[in-house]
């Protein structure tokens, strides 16, 4: 059966290769693959062959069957992309109208994620702010230590992080990771650049966490931080609350609290009301009505210091904007999964 199955193969293949137009090569499918085709008998002989022998021709048969549609499909396609000139010569124009319209392809646009950040970044622009980029793979020491988190501080614990294993290279374990907060990008570019500095860092984090409507183990951010002499608290307030409404609408409902980050001092936390369930709780905003949006504080003279900067001459404020939440909060979503879904009925609505 192998041997009959080697040869059906071997025949089909050479009167493929040298079918002269469509018409001989419909033939020749039907030859073999048709109703009567000698590879349709040969399908119809399993059963007569002994049990154990069974699945091993029946996969070589199908084997068969794929290699002869392929080359058919294949010596198809050579017609159909024969010049026109030559089609012409040989008689086999068929006509077409060419009135029909054509097929349209589809066209892609940014994904919302990328919309989002677009806009705040033309937003921050306009506020004076530059952008910059930087490792998703970060040091210990920008990620935490500049921050002014050292190796036995509690707030560790808050951010699950990741470490890469070292072995084998001369990095000494615990000193790299991907990066949890796109903060990290303070201390490389404030040691690098004297004040006024005023720089945006959108990027991607990572922490071990467990994923659910508003959280995700891989999730945006967009760092900035401004450092001047006379920056004030104020400004930070006026800043968030500017940035915020351009980039949602003038009528959201935000409000901030107190709390801690050790970088800043003192730190909030802004909360922008939930767009999804318009206040009343819903999963995105654990039933509270309101959504974290955007932290916030005024940098720690500690982190100023170990930038080299001068604390009594000058100070700032930092804040981080979670983008994946905003973009979720921007189109009324109550998940922000669904924004990294790649299913394109979802993404076609943006
Ligand atoms: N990096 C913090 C986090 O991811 C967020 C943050 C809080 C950034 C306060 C800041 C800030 O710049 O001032 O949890």
């Amino acid at each position: 059966m192998k041997d009959k199955l080697l040869n059906i193969k071997n025949e089909a293949i050479s009167l493929i290769l040298s079918a002269q137009d469509k018409k001989e090569l419909e033939e020749i499918r039907i030859q073999f693959l048709g109703r009567s085709g000698s590879l349709t008998l040969a399908m119809k002989e399993i059963s007569k062959l002994p049990k154990e022998n069974k699945p091993q021709m029946g996969q070589l048969i199908n084997e068969t069957k794929g290699i002869i549609e392929d080359t058919i499909s294949q010596k198809l396609s050579t017609f159909d992309s024969l010049p026109r000139e030559a089609l012409a010569k040989w008689g086999r124009l068929s006509t077409f109208d060419v009135t029909e319209p054509g097929i349209k392809p589809n066209i892609g646009h940014l994904h919302p994620l990328t919309q989002v950040l677009q806009d705040a970044i033309e937003v921050f622009k306009s506020l004076g702010f530059q952008i910059a980029d930087g490792p998703e793979i970060e040091k210990d020491k920008y990620n935490f230590e500049m921050l002014n988190i050292p190796k036995d501080h509690p707030a560790r614990d808050t951010q699950q992080s990741l470490y890469l294993d070292t072995r084998g290279s001369k990095v000494t374990p615990g000193e790299i990771l991907l990066r949890t907060q796109t903060s990290a990008m303070q201390g490389r570019i404030m040691e690098k650049i004297k004040p006024p500095v005023r720089v945006i860092v959108p990027g991607k984090n990572f922490r071990y966490e467990q994923v659910d409507a508003s959280h995700g183990f891989e999730f945006w951010q967009i760092e900035g931080f401004f450092v001047d002499t006379n920056v004030r608290f104020t400004d930070l307030l006026g800043t968030i609350d500017y940035v915020l409404r351009k980039l949602m609408d003038e009528n959201i409902k935000l409000r901030f609290a107190t709390t801690n980050f050790p970088f800043v001092e003192p730190g909030i936390d802004t909360y922008m009301e939930c767009t999804s369930c318009v206040g009343v709780g819903c999963s995105f905003c654990k039933m509270s009505g309101w959504s974290e949006i955007m932290p916030a504080g005024m940098i720690h003279p500690n982190v100023l210091r170990a930038v080299g900067y001068d604390n009594q001459k000058v100070s700032g404020f930092a804040f981080a904007i979670g983008l994946s939440r905003l973009a979720t909060l921007r189109y009324k979503m109550d998940d922000l999964r669904i924004l990294t879904n790649p299913d394109l009925r979802i993404l076609e609505q943006f």
